[in-house]
Parts: C-alpha cells; sequence; structure tokens
C-alpha cells in the first residue's frame, strides 16, 4: 500500500524535538548491547517485508515510516508500540494516562523513535496532534466494560453511557485521519465477540468465517456476559466501516481472538484473566469464558506476538480489504482446561457445561488472513506455557510445587 507520497512532505531537521503543546517527546540513552541486539532484531524482522520502516522520497531521500497506535498502555497496544520500534518505525503512541508509561519505557526499546501523546476518545480533536504526519494509524484502543450493574432503564443507559461514547471516540479518531491527509490506511482492532458460531435457528456451524457476525437485537435481548463489551465492539465497527466508507479512508480490521502469552502492562490484562479464569476461578472473568463457551462452543487463541505481527501485516498488505479473523486455533472448551491444568496443577479447577456442539466444535477459521501469506508462529502450548509463566514471575499466580 506504501506508494510513494505524491507531495513531498519537508522534513525540518529539529523536528522530532519541536513538540506540540499536548505531546510530549521522550528519550533515554540505552546500553550498546541492547543496540546490537535491537539492530539485529531488526533485520531479523523486516525480512520478506513489502515495505521496509523507510521509504523513498524524490527518490533520493530516505524518511521513515510513521505510525499512531491508540491504546499505548494496553495488552495489544504497548507490544504493538515495541514491535513497530523494533522493526524501526518511528511511533506516535497515545495513552489516557502518561504515568502507564513511566513503567512501559524500559520495555519499548529505541525510545529517540517514540513520540507519546495523552489522547482520550471521549476528547474531540484529541488525536489531531497524534495522527498529524503518520502513514496509518493502529486503532487498538476500547473501553473494555465487560458488564454494568443492573439500572431501571439499563438499554437508555448502556446506549448514552457505553455505546455512543464508543463510537463518538472511534469517528473522533477517524476525522483525525481525514484531516492529517497522510494516513493512508487504518487498522482497527475487532473482537472475535462480534462472531457468533450459532446460525440464525441456533444451530452450530461447522466452520466459522468473518461472514458469521453476532446479531445486534441477539445480543441486547439475551445479555449474557460481556453483552455490554460485545455490543460496543460491534456497533464501534460498524460505524466505522461506515464512516470510512463514507469519507474514502481504507479501513481494515482484525477480528482478534482471545490473546495470551507475556505481556509487560503493569497489570494483568483482562484476556489473560479471562483465559486463566478456570484456574484463578474470578468469578467476573469465568462468566465472559462462560459467555464465549455458549456463543462459540470453542475458544480460539492467538499469540500476543501473532497478534501484533498480523496487525503489522495488515497494515502493509495493499490487497488488505475489509475484516480478517486471527486466531492459530479454535480449542474445545474441555481441551482448553485439561491443558491449563496440565500446565499449573491446581486442586479446585473449573469446569464448564461443555455445549452440545454435535461431533467436534466448530473451527474459528482464518483462511482469509492465511491466504493473504500471513504465518502465525505460535501454538497452544507456547501461549499458555508463556502466559502462566509471565503470571508466576508478576505474582498473579503463587508457585506451585510438583
Ligand atoms: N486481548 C484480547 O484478548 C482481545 C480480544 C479481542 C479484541 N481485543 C481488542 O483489542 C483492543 C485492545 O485490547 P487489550 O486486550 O489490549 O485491552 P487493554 O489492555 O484493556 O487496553 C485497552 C486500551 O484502551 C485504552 N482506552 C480505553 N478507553 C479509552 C478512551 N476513552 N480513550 C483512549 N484510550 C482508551 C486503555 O487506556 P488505559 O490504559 O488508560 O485504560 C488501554 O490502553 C481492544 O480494542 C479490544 O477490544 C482484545
Amino acid at each position: 500500500m506504501y506508494r510513494p507520497a505524491a507531495v513531498t512532505r519537508r522534513r525540518n531537521p529539529l523536528g522530532a524535538f519541536l513538540l506540540p503543546p499536548s505531546a510530549f517527546f521522550i528519550r533515554f540513552n540505552f546500553p550498546f548491547w541492547r543496540l546490537v541486539f535491537l539492530v539485529a532484531g531488526i533485520l531479523q524482522e523486516n525480512k520478506g517485508m513489502e515495505n521496509g520502516p523507510e521509504r523513498k522520497v524524490e527518490g533520493k531521500r530516505e524518511e521513515k515510516m510513521r505510525f499512531c497506535v491508540t491504546g499505548a498502555t494496553g495488552y495489544i497496544g504497548s507490544w504493538l508500540v515495541n514491535t513497530l520500534l523494533q522493526r524501526g518505525y518511528m511511533v506516535h503512541a497515545t495513552l489516557r494516562d502518561p504515568e502507564k508509561a513511566a513503567h512501559l519505557l524500559p520495555s519499548w526499546s529505541s525510545c529517540d523513535r517514540l513520540r507519546l501523546f495523552k489522547a482520550d476518545l471521549l476528547n474531540e480533536g484529541s488525536f489531531d496532534e497524534a495522527v498529524k504526519g503518520c502513514n496509518g494509524v493502529y486503532h487498538v484502543a476500547a473501553s473494555m466494560e465487560f458488564n454494568v450493574m443492573a439500572t431501571e432503564n439499563i438499554e437508555a443507559y448502556v446506549q448514552s453511557n457505553i455505546i455512543d461514547p464508543a463510537i463518538k471516540g472511534t469517528l473522533n479518531l477517524l476525522k483525525a485521519c481525514l484531516k492529517s491527509k497522510t494516513v493512508e490506511r487504518v487498522v482497527f482492532t475487532s473482537s472475535i465477540s462480534t462472531i457468533t458460531a450459532k446460525d440464525s435457528l441456533g444451530r452450530w456451524r461447522a466452520v466459522v468465517d468473518e461472514s458469521c457476525q453476532t446479531p445486534i437485537d441477539h445480543v441486547w435481548k439475551t445479555r449474557v456476559g460481556g453483552w455490554v463489551y460485545v455490543l460496543s465492539k460491534l456497533l464501534t465497527e460498524e460505524a466505522a466501516f461506515q464512516f470510512a466508507k463514507e469519507n474514502g479512508i481504507d479501513l481494515v480490521s482484525v477480528i482478534t481472538t482471545t490473546v495470551g502469552g507475556p505481556f509487560i502492562t503493569s497489570s494483568v490484562p483482562s484476556s489473560i484473566r479471562v483465559l486463566l479464569s478456570p484456574i484463578t476461578g474470578e468469578p467476573e472473568f469465568f462468566s465472559i469464558l462462560s459467555a464465549v463457551n455458549s456463543r462459540m462452543g470453542s475458544l480460539a487463541l492467538v499469540h500476543i506476538e501473532d497478534i501484533c505481527n498480523a496487525h503489522i501485516f495488515l497494515m502493509e498488505q495493499a490487497k488488505a480489504e475489509g475484516r480478517y479473523i486471527c486466531g492459530v486455533q479454535s480449542y474445545q472448551m474441555s481441551e482448553l482446561i485439561n491443558h491449563l491444568a496440565k500446565v499449573y496443577p491446581c486442586s479446585n479447577i473449573q469446569r464448564l457445561v461443555e455445549e452440545e456442539c454435535g461431533s467436534a466444535p466448530s473451527e474459528i477459521c482464518s483462511k482469509k488472513l492465511n491466504d493473504l501469506g500471513f504465518n502465525y508462529k505460535y501454538g497452544l502450548e507456547d501461549i499458555i506455557q508463556q502466559t502462566i509463566n509471565c503470571c508466576l514471575d508478576h505474582g498473579f499466580l503463587p508457585q506451585i510445587r510438583r
């Protein structure tokens, strides 16, 4: 997708140091050995890429590609920022709470190519500075509200307090992309919660692909665990595609399955708490796993490194279009829970009543992404092992004696 820009943007030699008022630029020195690893990493990662981190302008000067990542303090956002930096790109990372970045800075390598911007989806114009001059935007940020306390008029409450702000926030960002005149593509982080394995008659589908969208009215009616999140992702994505179509924005979405593996955030990400809920017994997260089981009959997983690579892959592939499911494989809940119990044996493992799916659970299919040329690096065993190791390191799971 990276056609040489028709209009050459002049680069101010001091540009990197001149900051818009809402932004602050963080640099720090890091040891030489880390630089060697970093460069080696960039060379390794760039093998086979369609485009490197730089592009020629006017056939002479090389300009670094620049990307904005929203939700940089979150699980996927923080890892994506790191991956982009390792690949040699300039990164504009947006966050709501600058204090959260202090913890992440030591993990984000090469901070001389990183700019941090304070931005909130709820504030109009908040992303204008962050998006300015970027070639592409990864829209990862989203409210992770799963449920709400029962109120008198719950539908009106959810609509005005969760859905409307979520949609408005995403449109704010897309408007900033339009204003920038430099953004060539937006990659939107969607969710497998927008997909269902059941057809309109409630029968299990053998294969679940991007067309199997969860019906919005069904979510409103049933309100099973995590329903607020499901609605907000469904309606935000729908509004984003609509706005993109009307305004000529190239938008691609990554239908993200449950993400596991290591994390660099200071707290344990929600998706990890959902994944580990059979061993931690956390009721709020176990109820989400249970809702997924009812909707999908299985759990599709993806490693954090693979989901970030998929985002970058979809930004770079000229032919990418529409929505792409990204998950290495789907596993029957019993298989997944057995695997968790094997890696982390504990006495009070929670089990789910297995949904009756016929002879085999539906296959959650990432064929569209595979056909475009994407390859996964990690399978179930790596995901579970690395998730548990990271949680043990963080003290989220107590050490067990074997
Ligand atoms: N992880 C998964 O398994 C999974 C699966 C499917 C889809 N997804 C999607 O992936 C994306 C990232 O998820 P995650 O797992 O990384 O969750 P996360 O760790 O909770 O990150 C969410 C990020 O969004 C930011 N955010 C929330 N509301 C915002 C607002 N009003 N303005 C600006 N930023 C806001 C948060 O900022 P603060 O740090 O300030 O709270 C945080 O950085 C979401 O779109 C989610 O729906 C994730």
